[in-house]
């Protein structure tokens, strides 16, 4: 069988597997090589008698494919990634397309870019998102490198994306480690909207007294307006799955420390080097290291013990009020994510196409929400726009948010509901519409401990005076 199979996947696991098969549906013939025979095994016993064949030796794995080779690697980022590439290397020829579909760090991409492009090697470095069941029937699909390497792989990347109205979820985003950039900030914003959700849901359980069954309920007639999206979707779901180890439902007996593998951190610190602010984002991460410290919460909470005072607030008021706060942090999160991703095309040279971008994430990807239409659509109508805060669509549904999003706060605050990243998307959207802010304050301290000058409001140049003389 030399030489006849369309597409290879290194990486066997769920996504690699639920991927190939997912392109097995739409008429390819797919092949996969994974350390792992029984992964082998199961693609194969999988696929249900579509052409797919897996194997442990790479040599045959490369063998199968048509030349010139597509391959996607679904590894974990890191080493795997380049410890497959040398291994694949040997058995490759010039003209051979490797695309990583993992979560890979961008700066990795240029490197490994760079490298296999000495060696006539095409690459392109793809943002996948969705999960296991996105991978089988339609993720969302972020791929970066070169336009010239993506035209062949095109057709089968648009046959196994999400569709929303007939549009696929995927497009040639830019150059470089563009594809993998915007998957790490399509991360950054997933990590803000499910810490801006896990706050809501402690404000309605705590302030509000909401059981599970009414948090379901909540959050699944959320999902029928403005706020529909998968993440409220999957919550509205939560709250029904019954602990299958004892009594009650089991999102009670689940720990609550946050795991991370790195994106939502990358996020923020690359933000922080292009001097985007992404507050919310930043919140999210944060609350995720709170989140594990465990053991000092638990120290403290009986430390401070005799200072919590919780007043409760009446339901129906309260869930209209954090339906409105959601929306409004939501648009605000996106915006953030939006504006760091203009700014990377900048330095980077990316090129990238926000319109695009929010297109391809309407669908198939965990941020996928009916908001991104709207946003979607202000790109299009405003395409140079830098802040979706200026997006004439978005205006009034942030401006008549707005109160309610004080008013949660005001309460969350009065009895110590923390509630940082909604706070923090707060104070962005409040410092973003200051004209002046008290940093001429930050700029006369700075030059009078160590003459680092200023500007002035009046005049031109740069200035320093003695102000203790
Ligand atoms: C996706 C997800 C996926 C992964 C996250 C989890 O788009 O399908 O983002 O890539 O589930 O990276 O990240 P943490 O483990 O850091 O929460």
């Amino acid at each position: 069988m030399a030489n006849t199979y369309d597409f290879g996947m290194v990486g066997l696991g769920v996504m690699g597997r639920n991927f190939l098969l997912n392109a097995a549906d739409h008429g390819f013939s797919v092949a996969g090589l994974d350390t792992d025979a029984s992964k082998a095994a199961a693609l194969e016993s999988e696929a249900g008698g579509k052409p797919a064949k897996g194997t442990t030796l790479a040599a045959e794995f490369v063998g199968m494919l048509k030349k010139p080779r597509r391959i996607m690697l679904l590894v974990p980022a890191g080493k795997p990634v380049d410890s497959v590439i040398e291994s694949l290397l040997p058995l490759l020829e010039p003209g051979d397309l490797i695309l990583d579909g993992g979560n890979s760090f961008f700066e990795d991409t240029d490197r490994r870019l760079a490298f296999l492009k000495e060696k006539n090697i095409g690459y392109l470095g793809v943002g996948v998102s969705g999960g296991a069941r996105g991978a089988r029937f339609g993720p969302s699909i972020m791929p970066g490198g070169s336009q010239e390497a993506y035209e062949p792989v095109r057709p089968l990347l648009e046959a196994v994306a999400a569709k929303v109205n007939g549009e696929p979820c995927v497009a040639f985003l830019g150059s470089g480690s563009a594809g993998h950039y915007v998957k790490m900030v399509h991360n950054g914003i997933e990590y803000g909207i499910m810490q801006l959700i896990a706050e809501a849901y402690d404000i309605l359980k705590n302030l509000g007294g909401l059981s599970n069954e009414e948090l379901h309920d909540t959050f699944s007639l959320w999902n029928k307006g403005r706020l529909r999206s998968f993440l409220i979707e999957i919550t509205a779901h939560i709250f029904t799955v019954k602990d299958d180890q004892g009594a009650g439902l089991l999102v009670d007996k689940v720990l609550d420390k946050a795991k991370q593998k790195g994106t939502g951190k990358w996020t923020s610190q690359n933000a922080m080097d292009f001097g985007i602010p992404v507050p919310t984002i930043d919140a999210a991460v944060t609350m995720r290291g709170l989140s594990a410290l465990k053991q000092e919460r638990q120290a403290i909470e009986r430390f401070f013990s005799g200072n919590k005072k919780i007043r409760k607030i009446k339901k129906a008021k309260l869930v209209e009020r954090v339906e409105a706060a959601l929306y409004f942090s939501f648009l605000v999160t996106y915006a953030q994510g939006m504006h760091l991703l203009a700014e990377a095309s900048e330095e980077k040279g990316y090129g990238l196409n926000l319109e695009t971008i929010a297109r391809i994430w309407r669908g198939g990807c965990i941020i996928r929400a009916d908001m991104l239409e709207l946003i979607r659509q202000t790109y299009t109508s405003q395409p140079e726009l830098k802040n979706l805060l200026l997006s004439k669509a978005l205006h009034e549904g942030i401006a008549d948010a707005e109160s309610a999003m004080r008013w949660v706060l005001r309460r969350s605050i009065r009895s110590g509901v923390p509630a940082m990243a909604l706070a923090s998307t707060l104070t962005y959207f409040d410092a973003l519409r200051r004209g002046r802010l008290p940093l001429n304050l930050v700029q006369a301290q700075r030059d009078l401990f160590g003459s680092h000058t200023f500007e002035r409001t009046d005049k031109k140049g740069i200035f320093h005076v003695e102000w203790e003389k």
